[in-house]
């Protein structure tokens, strides 16, 4: 880099910190972020991380999609008080930065039930874009896609998120999405346009 190239960054890093990343003299930046999907379990995050990552792959956007599920297997000794999902949501987190700090959108699908550790996460990112998957309970419950409400219900299964488990809606979310009324190809689709805003 010229002694002028770096002048200019200099003063923009001054102006804005994130003006020093967008200025690339001509060479192609390699967009990237970190796009987390929460909500209840059964409100449609795994899904719509799936449909999002394949059509950010067609796009030609360097994609991988971390999901709880996943993730709780690979990881041992996830079980599901307050302190064992904060732990998971913040290595995920963790695991996201870093793909995003090298050039790749990270698609996260968790629960993830806690605002505060939820803001921890969006702290450590650069470009953080929250989706919260705002399906209602009583929809996810009628679904009940695994059959985990209703063993919850039975009391078979504790700390059900939902049922006698908090979740803590995001406030202010980058995106709200309602399963009961978009599409899944929607929610990509609106998702795309606020990736593309970055
Ligand atoms: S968290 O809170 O972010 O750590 O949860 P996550 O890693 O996303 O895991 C959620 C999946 O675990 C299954 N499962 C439960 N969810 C919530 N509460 C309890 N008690 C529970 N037990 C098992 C369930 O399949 C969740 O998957 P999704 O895809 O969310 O339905
Ligand atoms: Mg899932």
């Amino acid at each position: 880099a010229g002694t002028l190239e770096m002048s200019i960054k200099m003063v923009l890093y001054f102006v804005h910190e994130r003006a020093w990343d967008r200025v690339n003299f001509g060479k192609k930046a390699l967009p990237s972020g970190v796009i987390w999907l929460t909500g209840l379990s059964g409100s449609g995050k795994t899904t719509i991380a799936e449909a999002l990552a394949k059509e950010m792959r067609r796009q030609g956007f360097r994609v991988d999609w971390l999901d709880g599920d996943v993730t709780r297997n690979i990881l041992p000794q996830t079980g599901f008080s307050k302190k064992e999902r904060d732990a998971h949501v913040l290595k995920a987190g963790f695991i996201a930065k870093t793909l995003e700090n090298n050039g790749i959108f990270a698609i996260a699908s968790y629960i993830s039930p806690y605002r505060e550790t939820r803001d921890r996460v969006r702290a450590m990112c650069r470009n953080f874009i929250e989706v919260h998957v705002a399906t209602p309970l009583d929809t996810c419950e009628e679904r009940d896609v695994k059959g985990l409400y209703a063993k919850a219900r039975r009391g078979e299964i504790r700390q059900f998120t939902g049922i006698d488990d908090p979740y803590e809606a995001p406030k202010q979310p980058e995106m709200v999405v309602d399963t009961r009324r978009e599409s899944v190809d929607q929610a990509v689709t609106r998702i795309l346009r606020c990736v593309k805003q970055l």
